[in-house]
């Protein structure tokens, strides 16, 4: 493992705190995965093998968990990471031509990154919010009801910040 590979003073206070919510370590994979990847940007086999040693699993046990959750990234993505939900009701209320509009804003296609490293681009299945279809999720934060000039206006807001 990475001697890198080590949560911060904060993150190990975090760490803590989540490890006395539950009644053994290995149930607390899911929020101590999503503390590694906001300590870490994403989740390398270095971070998986450092997130086993913590609660007493396997790498693969780790691993399984974090391929089987959209939620978590195996890779680097951008600063922003912008998911479009492209299930049914989505479908039906414009989710397709939002992702064509962000390719062609973005200049990259579904599953890359911007050379700037600012944006990445994702199709997922339902985001569960399907009452305010179409829905693009980023960082984890929920946007609906959206057309391509509302994404536009938003993603100048954060080109800004
Ligand atoms: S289909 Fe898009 S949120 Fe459910």
């Amino acid at each position: 493992m990475s001697s890198e590979v080590v949560f911060s003073t904060e993150g190990q206070e975090r760490l803590a705190a989540i490890l006395k919510r539950y009644p053994y370590k290995r149930a607390a994979i899911l929020p101590v995965l999503h503390l590694a990847q906001e300590e870490f940007s994403y989740i390398s086999p270095a971070v998986e093998e450092y997130v086993a040693q913590l609660l007493d699993l396997t790498p693969a046990q780790v691993h399984e968990v974090v391929t089987f959750y959209s939620m978590f990234r195996s890779r680097p993505l951008g600063k922003y990471h912008i998911e479009c939900c492209t299930n049914l009701s989505c479908f039906l209320r414009g989710g397709l031509p939002l992702v064509k509009f962000l390719e062609e804003k973005l200049g990259i296609r579904v599953g890359e990154v911007t050379p700037d490293q600012q944006f990445s681009l994702a199709t997922v299945e339902c985001l569960c919010d399907c009452g305010s279809a179409p829905v693009v999720r980023i960082n984890n934060r929920y946007y609906g009801n959206l057309s391509p000039q509302k994404l536009d206006a938003l993603l100048e807001e954060l080109k800004q910040q």
